[in-house]
């Protein structure tokens, strides 16, 4: 069954990438979200190996590599992105791997300083194994940083501007949304709550440094936002976290 909801979503995966073109990259952690420049979750990557999951455009890595990272590794389920990173990440010799993060691939171990990732993590299909292989790939004392959609806020919907809950913040488990990025693209999701995320991480051996709920930068803290019903607006984000990110260090 996971290995049929990964395929779905690998070919759906390639048929939307170029929707993912350095949208969610480092400095942003997510839709009106605060940057990393606001919320300085990043240890110095001067020197450092650092490895994305889901690396999508491959813009992140650029960012740190620009920062001074070392070594560039990473994977996606998707070969498109695959070959766009590669041409965004030329020159910088990038370790790019096409695979599921929930995968062993033989990544090695006790290597890296950071691990991270933008808006991807949520798509595991297995998160308690995935946190274990990512446990597995980071040096003691290094950190696994990721954003992903705030757990409550894929359950509002708006209309006219008055939010409301579409579906039961209770209700875990698996979602089909068949019209992906309105590309007839079928994709696999699983909702889990907050306490699932953060009862993962402990249980697969981190401790939990930050979690931000996210808050509209500060460049547009003062700025009105009109009434929307977008999945994604200002207008919400004034008042309801679209993201949360949570940073925790292997001891
Ligand atoms: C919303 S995009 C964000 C990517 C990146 N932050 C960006 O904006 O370019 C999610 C990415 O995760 C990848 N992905 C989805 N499920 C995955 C999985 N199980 N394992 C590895 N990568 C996955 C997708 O191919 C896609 O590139």
């Amino acid at each position: 069954m996971k290995e049929e909801i990964l395929e779905q979503n690998r070919k759906s995966w390639d048929k939307v990438a170029h929707h993912f073109h350095g949208v969610d990259t480092l400095p942003s952690y997510g839709p009106f979200a605060q940057t990393e420049d606001e919320l300085e979750l990043l240890d110095d990557p001067k020197g450092s190996k650092v490895l994305e999951l889901g690396f999508g455009s491959g813009h992140s890595l650029k960012y740190l590599k620009d920062k001074g990272a070392q070594e560039l590794w990473g994977i996606d389920l998707s070969e498109t992105q695959k070959n766009i990173a590669g041409k965004v990440l030329a020159g910088l010799a990038p370790h790019l791997f096409c695979g599921a993060m929930e995968q062993d691939h033989g990544l090695p171990v006790d290597y890296f300083d950071l691990v991270y990732s933008i808006y991807a993590l949520g798509w595991t299909t297995d998160l308690s194994g995935t946190l274990k292989l990512i446990h597995s790939y980071l040096k003691t004392g290094g950190s696994f940083i990721f954003s992903w959609d705030h757990p409550l806020y894929s359950h509002l919907k708006s209309e006219s501007g008055r939010v409301y809950l579409e579906s039961s913040y209770q209700d875990e488990g698996q979602k089909v949304m068949e019209n992906f990025k309105g590309e007839g693209a079928e994709m696999v999701v699983t909702k889990r709550k907050l306490s699932t995320y953060i009862n993962a991480l402990i249980e697969n051996g981190f401790r939990i440094e930050r979690i931000i709920e996210s808050e509209v930068p500060k460049e547009l803290k003062h700025v009105e936002a009109e009434i929307s019903d977008r999945y994604y607006s200002l207008y919400k984000a004034h008042s309801f976290p679209t993201t949360m990110v949570i940073k925790a260090v292997k001891e």
